[in-house]
């Protein structure tokens, strides 16, 4: 096909996004990370490895986490979509964020917005039951998140600059005892 053929093909679709309706028209070649960032003007999901092995493109779909640069964005038509920039609200940060703060849970900022959405859609995991590798109860309706869980469960999110121990500290912070 040719480049136009493959955007006729497209055609538009509708995403909510941060909670607002958007339409867009878009090559259905588009990925999820591509129409956030080149599309729609939000440049808070990053681009690490473009190839499914850093996680800096977490974004949360329907309220659970996938890395938005393996994701086609036609995958997505008519789902809900939140980044980073839908997690804060009414001008005050979401707690994960504020605890990444007072946690030191970054240097450069580069992998933040993906630790930050991997971990809401992970807690949520947790709660529902959906065990790790280092979950011992398989039958456990809510799991405990202790540093071995957190650790094992964010495996996904690198952090080039070791920023490791503030964000576990912070995600502790946040949702740990949630769920105990
Ligand atoms: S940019 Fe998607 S996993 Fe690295
Ligand atoms: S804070 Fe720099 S890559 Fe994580």
């Amino acid at each position: 096909m040719r480049d136009d053929e493959y955007k006729e093909a497209g055609g538009t679709m509708q995403f909510v996004i941060n909670g607002k309706l958007i339409e867009a028209e878009i090559d259905p070649r588009t990925s999820l990370l591509d129409l956030l960032r080149d599309h729609l003007g939000l440049p808070g999901t990053k681009k690490g490895c473009d190839q499914g092995a850093c996680g800096a493109c977490t974004v949360l779909v329907d309220g659970e986490r996938i890395l938005s640069c393996l994701a086609l964005a036609v995958q997505c038509d008519g789902r809900s979509i939140t980044t980073i920039e839908g997690l804060a609200s009414d001008e005050k940060l979401h707690p994960l964020q504020q605890a990444f703060i007072e946690h030191d849970g970054f240097q450069c900022g580069y992998c933040t917005p993906g630790q930050i959405c991997s971990a809401v859609g992970m807690a949520q995991e947790a709660r529902r039951g959906v065990p790790s590798n280092v979950t011992h109860d398989l039958a456990a309706e809510n799991i405990a998140l202790s540093r071995d869980e957190l650790r094992e469960r964010m495996s996904g999110n690198l952090c080039r600059c070791g920023a490791y121990n503030g964000i576990i500290d912070a995600i502790t912070e946040v949702y740990a005892e949630e769920v105990e």
